[in-house]
This record gives structure tokens, C-alpha cells and sequence, in this order.
């Protein structure tokens, strides 16, 4: 037998050599909760390791971020006052819309700032809509999400990322931005956004579970694959820039299928649920946490994916895992 496979996995030079997938801090998108009022850093007991910030203590947070090179953060607002119409969410004077604003004076065109628009954390219920008789109104709900993306970006930030699975969603966004001046301003859409029970730590995180019921008459059944393809189609044709698909680990099927299908960059988000199971085993010391982070970030980018959000970005930097 003269064809060896090992050969070529004799030492660690000639593995690296051909190592079919790389991976580069560019590729990574850190996440971040931001509160209201002065000197909040408070832990998140789901996820540990990560925390509410103010937005005083977030520019100091970023700034250290920056250092390490994550020039990358996605904008949660935690706390605000509650509404039927999810009305604080479209504030000018919002959590995010400060922080986007206080980022970019000090950061300028270093930083490059994604906020999430969705409406759940705004509104009494914790749906990602307006509810009309119990139901999620689609329509009423993508103007709220239009309002809000436009609240963001007239805040200086640089990529919307709707995450609520509304249709229709994407297009209309993307009319509000071009209609008022901010055909610069980029879409990255959730388009394939799974209802899953990984989302539960940043429930608590971001104070947004639902009141009653669940989002499933909005958020994809985790059995359809074909069906995610077509919500990838439509949010390209509606204009999204780049497509998410969340979560990520229990999903690399679908960023594969993805990636072959689209010519746009594809996203992947390692959700909360994903982070604290590795975060809870390696407290047990149940796993090397290094080991089998870095393997996950492989396994993405593997599956296909160009950009990975996650929470474990900046203990990667700081420990040097890359
Ligand atoms: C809000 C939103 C959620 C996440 C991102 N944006 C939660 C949800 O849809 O319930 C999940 C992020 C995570 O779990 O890390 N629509
Ligand atoms: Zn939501």
C-alpha cells in the first residue's frame, strides 16, 4: 500500500502547511448588552464572562476590545421601559442610539458598529412584534423595525442586523435607510433564524422572553432546511448584505447549504445556549474550554461560514487561542 494519508500528519509543520481552513481575528463579531446609567458593570449569571454595561463603562470595555482587535461589536439594549408599541425602541435618546453615538465619538471609523433591531426587549409582552389578538401583526411590526433601524443608523451606526424574523422585513429597512439618506448604512439579516431553545441565557441576558406562547409563528422550524433557503433568497432579493444564520452549532448543515447557495457573505451566530454549555462544562471541569472552543470555530468556519459572532471572541484574544 503505497497511498498514506499520515504522511502528511507526520509533525505540526507539515500539518499546518495544509490546514484546509484558517481562521483570522477579522472574520469575528463580539457582542455587548448595554444598560442605562453610570458605572454599571454587572455579570450575567447565564453567561459567564460576559456583562451589562453602561455606556460610560462600554467605552472602556470596547476600548480594551480594540486593543486585543475586536474592531467588530453588536449593540444589545437592555432595560428600557416597556411599551405595547415598543415605542422607547425607536427613540432617538435610546440605550443603543447613545452608545452608537458615544462609540463613534470616540472611536470614529476604528470601531465598526452593528445593533440589533428587534423589538422584544421593548416591548410588555416580550414578542418580537406588535401583537394584535394574541397574534404577531407582521405589517405594524416591520414599521416599528424600520423606525428603529432608521433610530440607529441616524446614530452613527454602520450595519443594521434585524433579528426578527419578520417578512418583509429586510426591504423595508432597506427603503427607510435609502429614503432618508443612509444608502451607506449595510443590512446584515438573521435570515435564518431558528426557534431554539439556545437562546435562553440571552433571554435572561436581555430581559426579552416571551410573555406567552413562543416564537414559533415567526422564527424558522429547526427541521426545514429547504424552507431556510427560501428566507435566504428573499432577504437577498430585498437587499441584505449579509446572511445570518443563528444559531450555529447545531445547524453547520445549513451554513454549508447556505454558503453554496449565496454569493453573499455568510454569518454565523454561536448563541448564548452554546457559550454557557462550554462556559458550565469547563467550570466542572467536565472539558479543556480551549480545546473545544477552538474546535467549534474551526467547525464554522469548515461548515462555510466567513464572519462568527461570538461571545467567546474576547477570551480568545486575550489568552492567544488564534
Ligand atoms: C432578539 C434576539 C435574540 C438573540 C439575538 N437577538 C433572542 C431571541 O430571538 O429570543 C439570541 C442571541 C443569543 O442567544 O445569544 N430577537
Ligand atoms: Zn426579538
Amino acid at each position: 500500500m503505497n497511498i498514506r494519508p499520515r504522511r502528511l500528519r507526520k509533525n505540526p509543520i507539515i500539518r499546518e502547511l495544509i490546514a484546509e481552513t484558517r481562521l483570522s481575528k477579522d472574520m469575528f463579531v463580539y457582542p455587548h448588552f448595554v444598560v442605562g446609567g453610570k458605572g454599571v458593570k454587572e455579570p450575567i449569571n447565564a453567561m459567564p464572562g460576559i456583562h451589562h454595561f453602561s455606556v460610560d463603562e462600554l467605552l472602556k470595555d470596547v476600548e480594551i476590545g480594540m486593543k486585543l482587535g475586536i474592531n467588530k461589536v453588536l449593540l444589545f439594549g437592555v432595560g428600557e421601559e416597556k411599551s405595547e408599541d415598543a415605542s422607547t425602541s425607536y427613540d432617538s435618546n435610546s440605550i443603543v442610539s447613545l452608545a452608537v453615538s458615544a462609540l463613534k465619538e470616540k472611536f470614529v471609523n476604528d470601531l465598526y458598529i452593528i445593533t440589533d433591531v428587534c423589538v422584544c426587549a421593548y416591548t410588555t409582552h416580550g414578542h418580537c412584534g406588535i401583537v394584535h389578538d394574541s397574534y404577531v401583526d407582521n405589517d405594524k411590526s416591520v414599521e416599528v423595525l424600520a423606525k428603529m433601524a432608521l433610530a440607529h443608523a441616524k446614530a452613527g451606526a454602520d450595519m443594521i442586523a434585524p433579528s426578527d424574523m419578520m417578512d418583509g422585513r429586510v426591504g423595508a429597512i432597506r427603503q427607510t435607510l435609502d429614503d432618508s439618506g443612509f444608502e451607506n448604512t449595510a443590512i446584515m439579516s438573521y435570515t435564518i433564524k431558528f426557534a431554539s431553545a439556545y437562546y435562553g441565557p440571552f433571554r435572561e441576558a436581555a430581559d426579552s422572553a416571551p410573555e406567552f406562547g413562543d416564537r414559533k409563528s415567526y422564527q424558522m422550524d429547526f427541521r426545514n432546511k429547504r424552507e431556510a433557503m427560501k428566507e435566504a433568497e428573499l432577504d437577498e432579493l430585498e437587499g441584505a448584505d449579509i446572511l445570518m444564520i443563528k444559531p450555529a452549532l447545531a445547524y453547520l448543515d445549513v451554513i454549508s447549504e447556505l454558503r453554496q447557495q449565496t454569493n453573499l457573505p455568510v454569518a454565523c451566530y454561536n448563541v448564548s445556549g452554546e457559550y454557557s454549555m462550554v462556559k458550565a462544562a469547563a467550570e466542572k471541569g467536565l472539558i479543556d474550554e480551549q480545546k473545544i472552543v477552538m474546535e467549534n470555530m474551526y467547525a464554522f468556519s469548515r461548515a462555510g461560514a466567513d464572519i462568527i459572532i461570538t461571545y467567546h471572541i474576547r477570551e480568545i484574544l486575550e489568552k492567544g487561542w488564534l
